[in-house]
């Protein structure tokens, strides 16, 4: 009895020093010009680097729960490599989640549901080379190969579309089909042309090229109609990207030049021939890096899986999804068993080192130590604008006394308007809290706004209240 209660003492004591192996320090640390900081190690609180010169390569996925830190972790990575390499970054961003981020953090927002994408479009290929990319992209996405007679008949039609026209458009091959009478082929196609979804008839107004040299770009996808159309839109932009990859020759400057995103991208993410693959076969030695985030790892091909860098497994719940993960990358049951149990930015972190010597090893995060880029608030007034950072503006309503839920108030505002609001609108809401004129009017000339404007404002909100008070008349005598 006495000596097992020693004996376990002795083990729990043993246990607390025990714990997963972590890589050795010079693996993880970096000097801040040549990885990205991204938080510490749980155990020994090693600072970890990522250093595209210390992994096999410069790609990376991300999965983990709805809510676990993905998309988050991905804005603070591209935040980061902007500022330390003047990284380019592409994020094919499928439900419409990157673009306020993206538009605060000074980046390109392309709907494409405003644009065009002409799928005929040569782009500087062979006309041979581009009929077979489109019907590599028509494979995928309705299972062409599967359907061998048809198939045969849209790749001709798609090689004489060329020969009779300078600029042909999809529209003009559904129209050789049905004049073949190639029924079958020619409905495969019409989903991409029909009225509504023209999207890949008409000529471009993309320029793709610019959009991989344009900084920080957030292709936003989820107007487009249905999601095959997303997906061939997205499979072609990717196409082009790999054109443009290798058009430009390799490069030995260190850091990264595109990061391509992909978040949630399932349905080309998990097909063999989409160029997905490609770019991460051949993005290393051109500094193009893919990082891919979903919420479901089986999604993802297995030739991405086992050819990535880096990996962030994020919480994740389901235990089919923890042994598909565990499967591929190889990891104790401990980390398993932590990764169930991860909080929002928890990590459990695979690096396969380019060093031959180095284990490869999955190690454990804390919290991702992230950072929101800086969101400046836009106050407009008179005519002038005041801007100024989200943090300053919320510390100073603080300051002249707004609790908790009136500073939430005051945030919603400008977040309805992705991060704008009137002069007009901020001086009601204080009046709505107590706020005398005096005070209000002492706080909008700390903003910065001068005595001109401040009479213009007011004399708006004045002019204002006269209205309401008028239609409040006529409602009460209606
Ligand atoms: N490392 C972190 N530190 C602090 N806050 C975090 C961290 N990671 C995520 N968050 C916060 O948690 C919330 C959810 O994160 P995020 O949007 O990145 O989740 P997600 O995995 O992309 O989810 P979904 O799959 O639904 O898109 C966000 O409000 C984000 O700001
Ligand atoms: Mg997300």
């Amino acid at each position: 009895m006495q000596l097992s209660k020693m004996l376990s003492t002795q083990v729990a004591k043993r246990m607390i020093l025990v714990h997963p192996p972590e890589p050795r320090k010079e693996l993880l640390l970096s000097a801040p010009s040549d990885g990205i900081y991204l938080g510490k190690t749980r155990y020994l609180s090693t600072p970890v680097f990522w250093d595209p010169k210390k992994v096999i390569n410069p790609h990376i996925s991300i999965v983990g729960i709805t809510g676990s830190g993905k998309s988050y972790l991905v804005k603070t990575f591209l935040t980061r490599a902007s500022i330390i390499w003047n990284s380019n970054a592409i994020i094919l961003d499928w439900v419409g989640e990157y673009n306020k981020w993206v538009k605060q953090a000074g980046g390109k927002i392309i709907n494409l549901g405003k644009e065009k994408l002409n799928l005929l479009d040569l782009v500087g290929l062979k006309k041979r080379d581009r009929v077979k990319q489109i019907v590599s992209a028509l494979d995928i996405l309705v299972d062409l190969k599967n359907h061998p007679h048809e198939r045969d008949d849209i790749e001709e039609a798609l090689e004489d579309v060329y020969e009779k026209s300078k600029a042909p458009t999809l529209r003009d091959v559904v129209k050789i089909l049905e004049r073949r009478r190639k029924k079958h082929a020619a409905r495969l196609l019409k989903r991409f042309t029909a009225e509504g979804s023209d999207f890949f008839a008409g000529k471009s107004t993309l320029n793709i090229k610019n959009l991989t040299e344009g900084g920080l770009v957030c292709i936003d996808l989820h107007e487009l109609p249905t999601e095959e159309i997303r997906s061939l839109a997205g499979l072609t932009i990717l196409q082009y990207i790999k054109e443009i990859m290798r058009g430009e020759g390799i490069k030995d400057k260190s850091g990264i030049r595109l990061f391509v995103v992909l978040d949630e991208a399932w349905k080309i993410a998990n097909d063999e021939r989409s160029d997905v693959i490609t770019i991460v076969r051949e993005g290393r030695k051109y500094n193009f890096a893919l990082i891919v985030a979903t919420q479901n790892p089986t999604d993802m091909h297995k030739t991405i899986f086992s050819n990535i860098g880096t990996m962030f497994v994020l919480r994740l719940v389901l235990k089919e999804f923890r042994d598909y993960v565990k499967n591929s990358i190889g990891y104790s049951e401990f980390i398993d068993n932590e990764i169930s149990k991860f909080g929002v930015g928890d990590a459990a972190v695979n690096m396969i080192f380019a060093e031959r010597q180095a284990k490869i090893t999955t190690f454990l995060m804390n919290k991702i130590d992230g950072e929101e880029p800086l969101f400046l608030m836009h106050i407009k007034g008179g005519d002038m604008e005041v801007e100024i950072e989200k943090e300053q503006l919320m510390r100073m309503l603080y300051e002249i006394g707004l609790n908790e839920s009136q500073i939430s108030i005051v945030k919603m505002e400008f977040e309805k308007n992705d991060g704008f609001t009137d002069a007009e609108q901020l001086v009601a809401m204080l009046e709505k809290f107590g706020y005398s004129k005096s005070s209000i009017i002492s706080f909008l000339r700390q903003l910065g706004i001068d005595e001109k404007n401040l009479i213009k404002i007011f004399s708006l909100v004045k002019m204002r209240k006269a209205t309401k008070g008028v239609v409040n008349v006529v409602l009460e005598t209606g």
